[in-house]
């Protein structure tokens, strides 16, 4: 290849690399079967996992960030927009805990909250357990309780006008100093009836799972449920995986998609009758260098595993909430519509309720597909 012709292809390569992996050409709906997009808009489903801060729309920090006083450095929504370009995990969590500054106040998580679960209720999400990320706003001299209540408000308020139920998941900031993790959930404690687990997120490099076990047991001593996050194609996935599952012994796994390359770990995760919040969006961000995202769904569903699928954080995601992010794990996973009924059931048979709760939910389930054309 002459040398003019190898530096423009490099060149071609650089631009595609700096391109955001959730970018796409085609709408959701494009090339769905419209009974099949009817039948997604319909359907009862539950959402686990969707980091609340990862909900905050472009258009929520600019009014927040004027309520509260701020400046921020975007002329406007679409320049805001446009700085959402990301690689990898740290490049996106970079953008992610930036935008969270403008969450000062009681008020603003429960404007937060309010419009995730508008959003959620408005695409038949009836029940959904969402993150947090607490010790990012008490770095900001942010009380645990206005950030706890202000949520809880949101919620009692979202159920009781919109109908669709929720509770909150407190999760440990995996890459910041233990202690502090701690110290969050010590805060957090005393608003323990305002939560249903903890988890664990942010950056999985040099920070696994282990570091957390003293949190994971508080946690479940005081009657908490405990999730952890494994993103794809992180560093040491497999013995992560392995960590969570058998030693720390997880009620569930968010991500996990590498669990495929061990035959020994799905065996595990079978017999555990794990469950697994998969978020394709996100997951195809981090495999990078392919211009396709590996299909993480279909190979865990093929595996025999019990998929739920999520958003993540939709903000940043091209605004795609869980049906959007249905119709294109359609395309991309070849979805039927029995597959699509198995994850909405997953999802209702793996949610941190009491089971009557959870058969009435089901119950709704049942019904919608027994009335679906
Ligand atoms: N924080 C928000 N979204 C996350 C993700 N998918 N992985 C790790 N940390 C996160
Ligand atoms: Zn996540």
């Amino acid at each position: 290849m002459s040398m003019i012709k190898r530096r423009t292809v490099l060149a071609g390569l650089a631009a595609a690399a700096a391109m955001p992996r959730w970018v796409h050409a085609a709408a959701p709906a494009d090339g769905v079967d419209p009974a099949l997009v009817k039948f997604i808009e319909g359907l009862p489903k539950t959402e686990y996992h969707v980091h609340l801060e990862g909900t905050l729309e472009a258009e929520m920090k600019f009014a927040l960030a004027k309520r509260n006083g701020l400046n921020l450095p975007f002329a406007d929504v679409a320049a805001m927009k446009a700085s959402y370009q990301y690689h990898d995990l740290p490049s996106f969590l970079a953008i992610y805990y930036d935008g969270m500054k403008v969450l000062l106040k009681e008020q603003d998580f429960y404007d937060l909250a309010y419009a995730y679960l508008g959003k959620a209720a408005s695409q038949n999400v009836i029940y959904t357990e969402m993150f947090f990320d607490p010790q990012e706003h008490l770095k900001r001299g942010v009380a645990m309780e206005a950030v706890i209540m202000g949520i809880t408000r949101a919620r009692r308020d979202a159920e009781a006008k919109l109908g669709i139920r929720s509770q909150l998941i407190l999760c440990f900031v995996r890459d910041l100093p233990a202690d502090t993790a701690m110290a969050a959930l010590d805060a957090a404690l005393p608003f323990k009836q305002h939560l249903v687990g903890v988890g664990l997120d942010s950056d999985e490099a040099g920070h696994p799972p282990e570091k957390f076990a003293a949190h994971f047991a508080k946690a479940r001593a005081n009657g908490l449920h405990v999730t952890a996050h494994c993103d794809v194609d992180q560093v040491d996935t497999l013995k992560n995986i392995r960590t969570a599952l058998v030693d720390l012994e997880v009620d569930r796994i968010d991500h996990g998609g590498n669990i495929v390359q061990s035959p020994e770990l799905v065996q595990i995760a079978k017999q555990q009758g794990m469950y697994f919040t998969v978020c394709p969006t996100f997951s195809g961000t981090l495999r990078r260098g392919l211009t396709q995202p590996v299909d993480v769904v279909r190979s865990m569903l093929d595996a025999g595993l019990k998929v739920t699928i999520s958003s993540d954080d939709p903000a940043y995601m091209a605004s795609e909430y869980i049906n959007e992010v249905l119709l294109r794990a359609v395309t991309r996973s070849n979805l039927t519509r029995a597959d699509l009924a198995g994850i909405a059931r997953n999802g209702f048979e793996a949610a941190w309720l009491p089971a009557a709760d959870k058969a009435a939910l089901i119950a709704k389930l049942d019904a919608y597909l027994a009335s679906a054309v």
